[in-house]
């Protein structure tokens, strides 16, 4: 098969995600040295590892046999395949949508790459110049200002390449096309100039301004932010969109940061341009700005290649906007941050100053143990949620639960969300640790997926009836919380109805019976009421197998064990509307019996930790009530999934047990 020819941007996608760590412990057993990882050379035979993947260069080498490159380069050399396969292989693997290339466009494509490399020269030329200009009589001020106001030494400012646009009309626009002889069109594309509206000729986009260079990760010039110095508006002005600058893919300072952020295994996340450079002008030398929009997503797993624990710390202003642009960024990379991708961290400084106010007057060490003490960000949404609410008043607790429980839904890993449900339960008990397993418990019902708690387990009709008349409230309190503690209504004649149906399956359908079994055993369930486990204990007493007539074997007990078997003998018959019902004869009827089964059973279990947590004295006996509140979150947790997986099931055994 001929591969067509793939988009750059394609392979370029393929590049930013396949991870040359990932990628290579598919084939070799990487160890951790350093920065780097180590092992066996599967290009040459070894017995000591000299092949180094470095996360940070993403490039691999080994010191043995010379074999080194990239992600591509490594899958290709070790398949034998092509450039094309490998790169739609590994975009598959790594969801990259995958654009290919027409014959006519790639020429489009050839003119547009020396569009770029021109660009770059003329973005690079422009620094330059505003450099220059910073130090003439003309960028007097604005050198003042960087010096004086923003504190910041000679090489900082020659470290971030900063400079100024001077105030005339078109001083860049003269330099970059008279005296540089640059097109007029090719710097307007640069973003620096714009056509005048009447009488022809360009216009200098950045006057009397403090210019910030903004660069992509190589380090190259591919756009401006210029700082007023006035009272100007907008405060900062931005290069527009270019065919090189997208805001929401570039992070300001990650080329000065990147290896900063891989010595240090955590990056930190600042609003501003001049947080970000006082930040590295104090030596912390592992902070990016996010220039001034909400953090995308694509810019977070731009900053995560370079740390292998992912912790990412965002130090937004503690002011609304801060934290409005915190929640906002927390929105955008929920999925990371609950999936444990990323440890996300939040640190609001005191007294409402961003990293350069703070720098002012605290030292470095100061700020680096606001880090290491910034709470992680579901403690941090915690500490919002709760923030001025007074949990004794009504409805401050029931808004408050109803944050929480939205909050502890999304949490995958069930470690992490029992820690943070007793935390909440904690915080909601008030004190009073005797409330702690009720608060627990009406938390673990309310973020279980899908279930709806007021919706009894039943068809809705008959149980909801019943629910409503058996959950009076029953003191002021209760009548605080939104959901009452769930339980599953006419559990005991659910539970005779599933297993006299199971029982029945089991005679009536022999090529069901080792599938029951095997479920039965699998899940340690058994028969609770009496007479079926008599009768379950005599079908086990006789030979297995397809061709037995069980019911007749069975049978032949009734002179022994008359009492008993009367019990049990309506299940030997099957009405004539069993007999052709289609349940009967699918697995379905016999899954949904044992499922109801074990919802049961385990709320059975979870009812009787809860009661022995709470009979628990947490002080005199700390280690027992830790292991039953445990026993209690995850029995709880279990029950309420096997609630979530009722529906089908009850109205089916409803439906065949008569
Ligand atoms: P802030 O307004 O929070 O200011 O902008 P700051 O960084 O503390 O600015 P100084 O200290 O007064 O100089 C944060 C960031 O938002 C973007 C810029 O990237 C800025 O660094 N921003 C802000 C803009 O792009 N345009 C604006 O008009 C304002
Ligand atoms: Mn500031």
């Amino acid at each position: 098969m001929q591969i067509p020819r793939l988009h750059p941007d394609t392979i370029e996608e393929v590049k930013q995600r396949a991870d040359i760590v990932d990628v290579v412990s598919e084939y070799v057993v990487l160890r951790k040295r350093g920065k780097d990882f180590v092992g066996l050379c599967p290009f040459h035979d070894e017995k000591s590892p000299s092949f180094t993947v470095s996360p940070t260069k993403q490039m691999y080498y080994c010191f043995g046999c010379q074999a080194g490159g990239n992600a591509i380069k490594f899958v290709m050399d070790l398949s034998k395949r092509s450039f094309p396969e490998v790169l739609l292989d590994l975009a598959r693997r790594y969801q990259v949508p995958v654009q290919t290339l027409e014959p006519e466009q790639r020429q489009e494509l050839q003119r547009q790459l020396s569009l770029r490399e021109q660009l770059y020269e003329i973005l690079a030329t422009t620094a330059q110049f505003y450099q220059h200009v910073l130090r003439q009589p003309q960028g007097q001020k604005a050198l003042q200002y960087l010096q004086s106001d923003r504190q910041f030494q000679a090489a900082t400012i020659q470290q971030f390449g900063l400079g100024y646009a001077p105030a005339g009309w078109e001083t860049l626009s003269r330099y970059l096309v008279d005296s540089k002889h640059y097109p007029a069109p090719l710097v307007e594309k640069a973003g620096l100039i714009k056509p005048r509206k009447e009488g022809g000729g360009y216009y200098d986009v950045f006057r009397d301004r403090l210019m910030i260079p903004i660069r992509d990760v190589q380090g190259r010039v591919i756009a401006f932010g210029g700082r007023t110095l006035t009272d100007e508006q907008p405060k900062y002005l931005n290069s527009p969109e270019t065919e090189l600058f997208s805001k929401g893919k570039t992070l300001f300072a990650l080329d000065q940061a990147k290896t900063g952020i891989a010595q240090l295994d955590q990056a930190v996340v600042v609003e501003g341009y001049f947080d970000a450079i006082a930040l590295h002008a104090a030596g912390i030398n592992n902070a990016v700005a996010s220039l001034g929009t909400a953090l995308s997503l694509e810019q977070v797993r731009l900053i995560l290649r370079y740390t292998e624990s992912k912790q990412l710390v965002l130090n937004f202003d503690a002011d609304q906007a801060g934290t409005n642009a915190t929640e906002k960024a927390i929105g955008e990379i929920g999925e990371l941050a609950y999936s444990g991708e990323v440890q996300l961290k939040i640190l609001n400084i005191p007294d409402g100053k961003d990293a350069d106010e703070y720098l002012h007057t605290h030292t470095t060490e100061d700020y680096q143990q606001l880090l290491t003490n910034a709470p992680l960000w579901l403690n941090w949404q915690i500490q919002q949620i709760t923030k001025n609410r007074d949990l004794k008043q009504a409805t401050d607790f029931q808004q408050v639960t109803q944050q929480i429980v939205k909050l502890l839904k999304n949490i995958a890993n069930s470690d992490t969300r029992n820690y943070y449900v007793s935390h909440c339960a904690e915080i909601l008990s008030l004190g009073d640790t005797r409330l702690i397993p009720l608060r627990v418990e009406n938390l673990l019902t309310q973020i279980t997926p899908s279930v709806t708690s007021s919706q009894p387990l039943a068809t809705k009709g008959e149980w909801s009836k019943q629910k409503k008349s058996r959950s009076p409230a029953t003191s002021s309190q209760r009548r605080t919380e939104p959901v009452e503690v769930s339980s599953i209504p006419g559990k005991h004649e659910l539970l005779e109805q599933a297993e006299a149906l199971l029982l029945r399956i089991y005679l009536h359908c022999p090529e069901q019976r080792q599938a029951i079994t095997e479920s039965l055993e699998s899940r340690d369930l058994q028969f609770s009421l009496s007479h079926h486990r008599f009768l379950w204990q005599q079908i086990l007493a006789e030979p297995a197998g397809i061709e037995i007539d069980l019911v007749s074997n069975l049978q032949d007990r009734y002179p022994e064990f008359p009492e008993e078997m009367g019990l049990v003998s309506h299940l030997f018959h099957l009405s004539e509307k069993s007999q052709k019902d289609d349940m009967l004869r699918t697995p379905k009827g016999s899954q949904a019996a044992i499922a109801c089964m074990e919802l049961v059973m385990s709320e059975k279990r979870y009812r009787h930790f809860k009661e022995l947590w709470e009979q628990t004295d947490e002080k005199a006996e700390p280690e027992r009530y830790e292991y039953y509140g445990r026993a209690f979150l995850a029995e709880k947790w279990r029950y309420e999934q096997l609630n979530r997986q009722r529906n089908f099931s009850i109205e089916e055994v409803l439906r065949l047990s008569d």
